[in-house]
């Protein structure tokens, strides 16, 4: 896989760079004027863009924003990450009127040596995520005309068959930026020959969507602990009542069948914070999960839960956290997050964060992110390389038709 520094050892001086990056970032609209609350993955951008503009190349920033549907949306637009880099890079970034059109073409032509322009969110062009190879190659095409070479720095969207990420770097010579690789290097200690004990923590909502990722870790790892909204499928899978907490019924049987072949490895929560509603100056209630009271709902894991899970942190080698073991964004249900996330910290050896939730949590909570081996920008990408699937947008780096 050719990297970015290669291609600047080899001159990219006016040449056009389309370069794709995630740039998915949270964003608050509540006042009615977006706001970012976590410009993480802006920041985790700024190399591979610095060391294109030093180098002299024309950069031609490609990302998404959000799932829009597939046509312009002013909710979806891009206007405060152009803002936001434009302040990080200290020069203008003008955001281009349309992703791959007239306004599109009109930006690229008036740019200089080392100067940026951002596209509209290529989510805006519904061929960018189409299923159709022809919809997204022409899109593809449209995009190839406004550079010379591709660079991939979008770790976040790497197993997404879209247009921006595949069929674009079949098409131009292509590269991989510096977080890719830096990507890429990391998660590659996980999967191979980690050492151990090897514990992963697991949180966030939807159970639905882990199980690929349970079913495929659990031979790896020693450990597994699972808090987040979660882990109350896996609880009523061990014939607990769950009160009102976030239940997939339709999952409860496969979670059954993880306990029963590899229980000894899966760790769930002892006891969970409850509400009767999710809002910041809700009532809570701690309750062991064998009493989770009828009409409430768990929103956190629970003090002993933490004390559970960082004994089992505090022996581990390597480590991966992916999700909130709770709604850590409202004050009552921070806790959990917070005492996993410092259990995490204080592991000694490789500790990974993945995921925007928990990269946003750490920051958030105003933890020091130098405490962590690294902080990963994918959410679904890193768990996807952690399955071992091959992933598109890096299968595509990787086949050297540069
Ligand atoms: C992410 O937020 O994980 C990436 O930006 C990918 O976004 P997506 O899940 O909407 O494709």
């Amino acid at each position: 896989m050719r990297t970015v520094d290669e291609l600047i050892a080899g001159g990219v001086q006016g040449r056009r760079v389309f370069l794709r990056a995630d740039l998915n970032v949270p964003l608050d609209d509540s006042t009615g004027d977006p706001v970012i609350t976590d410009d993480g993955r802006i920041q985790a951008s700024l190399p591979t863009l610095q060391a294109l503009r030093e180098a002299g190349a024309r950069v031609v920033v490609a990302a998404h924003l959000g799932r829009p549907k597939g046509a312009p949306d002013p909710r979806y637009s891009l206007a405060p990450v152009a803002a936001r880099l434009s302040e990080l890079l200290g020069v203008p970034v003008p955001l281009a009127k349309d992703t791959a059109g007239e306004g599109a073409r009109a930006a690229v032509a008036a740019l200089g040596d080392g100067d940026v322009v951002l596209l509209e969110n290529v989510r805006f062009e519904a061929a960018e995520t189409s299923k159709d190879d022809d919809a997204r190659g022409a899109l593809a095409d449209r995009f190839a005309a406004l550079a010379d070479v591709y660079v991939d720095d979008a770790f976040g969207a790497v197993h997404r068959k879209h247009a921006s990420v595949y069929d674009r770097a079949t098409r131009l010579p292509h590269a991989a930026g510096r977080l890719v690789a830096r990507e890429l290097e990391v998660l590659t200690r996980l999967t191979e020959d980690p050492r151990r004990p090897y514990v992963i923590v697991l949180g966030g909502s939807k159970v639905s969507d882990k199980l690929g990722v349970i079913e495929a870790m659990l031979p790896q790892v020693d450990r597994l602990l699972i808090g987040g909204g979660m882990c109350f499928t896996f609880l009523a899978a061990r014939g607990h009542g769950v009160g009102d907490s976030l239940l997939e019924q339709d999952q409860v049987d496969t979670c059954r069948r993880l306990l029963e072949t590899a229980g000894d490895k899966i760790v769930l929560p002892l006891d969970v914070v409850c509400a009767e509603a999710l809002i910041a100056d809700a009532q809570v209630t701690v309750a062991l999960v064998e009493g989770i009271p009828d009409g409430l709902k768990g929103l956190d894991v629970g003090p002993r839960t933490v004390e559970l899970f960082a004994e089992h942190l505090s022996g581990a080698h390597t480590v991966f956290w992916n999700g909130p073991m709770g709604v850590f964004e409202l004050a009552p249900f921070t806790a959990g997050t917070r005492g996993v996330a410092a259990a995490v910290a204080a592991v000694e050896g490789l500790s990974v964060v993945g995921g925007g939730d928990s990269a946003a949590a750490v920051r958030q909570l105003g933890l020091d992110e130098d405490a962590y081996g690294h902080i990963s920008t994918g959410g679904g990408a890193s768990l996807e390389f952690l399955e071992g699937r091959e992933l598109p947008g890096l299968a595509v780096l990787a086949d050297g038709a540069s």
